[in-house]
């Protein structure tokens, strides 16, 4: 076999069916919008990506699949214009509400997928196009190619690395397979055949969540599986007790044994 005879959006098609948890629907992003904000809130990740890949003054961004505005907030802050598109209303809804909140008026929101029409939902090319966490699609290719499409400039994808947000330890402690589906290799080989050779780097954070409580560190560590039973409520109880400390503040720290990892690909589609 040759490796230009490997379809690698077909093995990613077929590990994602593989993977241990349900595909999320537009209406399963709706129900998590408000418990996903409130977690990312809480995260480094905004602040690393945004040193690293640091956009210049004056770039507009293309932010796919933006959730609660987790960057979409903090570039507009820098005063970039942001159009940030998602598929889930709710998600726009939080992000709209927190720009409000912060008089960022740099914002338009597009509700959209990566399967619809951009050029009939009135999407126009960005100097940047990001896709933070996004890339959760069925043809993978298909979204790569949209994006270059899109790009005047630069590409940045925040990429599952392994396991992703999730913690394979949880898994373990409730009886459960853990199969976490394909992550960045994937995208990079497609990248590949496509003749891009993008940078490569890594985002290691959150090994340390800090929360009100034990009920809220417990919804911050419940979200990594579905239908929970009551058999299972105790075993997460247990997870999360194991994994607790206190702080002289009546705040919690919950200390994975492992930070979140994520790869970060992003070339200029000149070069
Ligand atoms: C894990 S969240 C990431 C949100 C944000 N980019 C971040 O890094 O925090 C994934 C987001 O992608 C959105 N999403 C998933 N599939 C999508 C699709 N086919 N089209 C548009 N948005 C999608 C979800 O609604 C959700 O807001």
């Amino acid at each position: 076999m040759k490796y230009a005879d490997i379809d690698w959006n077909r093995l990613w098609q077929e590990e994602r069916r593989q993977k241990s948890w349900r595909r999320k629907k537009k209406k399963d992003w709706d129900k998590r919008a408000n418990s996903f904000a409130k977690r990312t809130a809480g995260s480094d990740f905004s602040d690393l990506l945004l040193a690293m890949i640091a956009p210049p003054a004056g770039t507009s961004v293309l932010d796919v699949g933006c959730g609660p505005g987790t960057m979409a907030i903090p570039l507009a802050r820098l005063g970039l214009t942001v159009t940030a598109m998602d598929f889930s209303e709710q998600m726009l809804a939080q992000l709209s509400s927190r720009a409000a909140v912060a008089n960022l008026e740099t914002i338009t929101t597009i509700h959209g997928s990566w399967t619809d029409d951009w050029q009939e939902l009135g999407v126009g090319r960005h100097d940047l196009v990001l896709a933070a966490r996004s890339l959760a699609v069925e043809d993978l290719r298909g979204a790569l190619e949209k994006m270059v499409a899109w790009a005047r400039q630069e590409i940045v994808i925040v990429d599952r690395v392994g396991p992703g947000p999730f913690d394979p330890e949880l898994f373990a402690a409730l009886g459960r397979p853990f199969e976490p589906g394909p992550d960045f290799v994937f995208t990079m080989n497609i990248l590949f055949q496509m003749g891009v050779t993008p940078r490569l780097d890594y985002l290691e954070f959150d090994q340390q969540r800090r929360y009100a409580d034990r009920q809220e560190a417990m919804d911050g560590c419940g979200w990594m599986v579905d239908d929970l039973s009551d058999a299972e409520q105790q075993k997460l109880a247990a997870y999360v007790d194991e994994r607790l400390s206190s702080n002289s503040d009546g705040t919690v720290t919950l200390t994975r044994s492992k930070p979140v990892k994520w790869a970060v690909i992003r070339w200029n589609v000149h070069e």
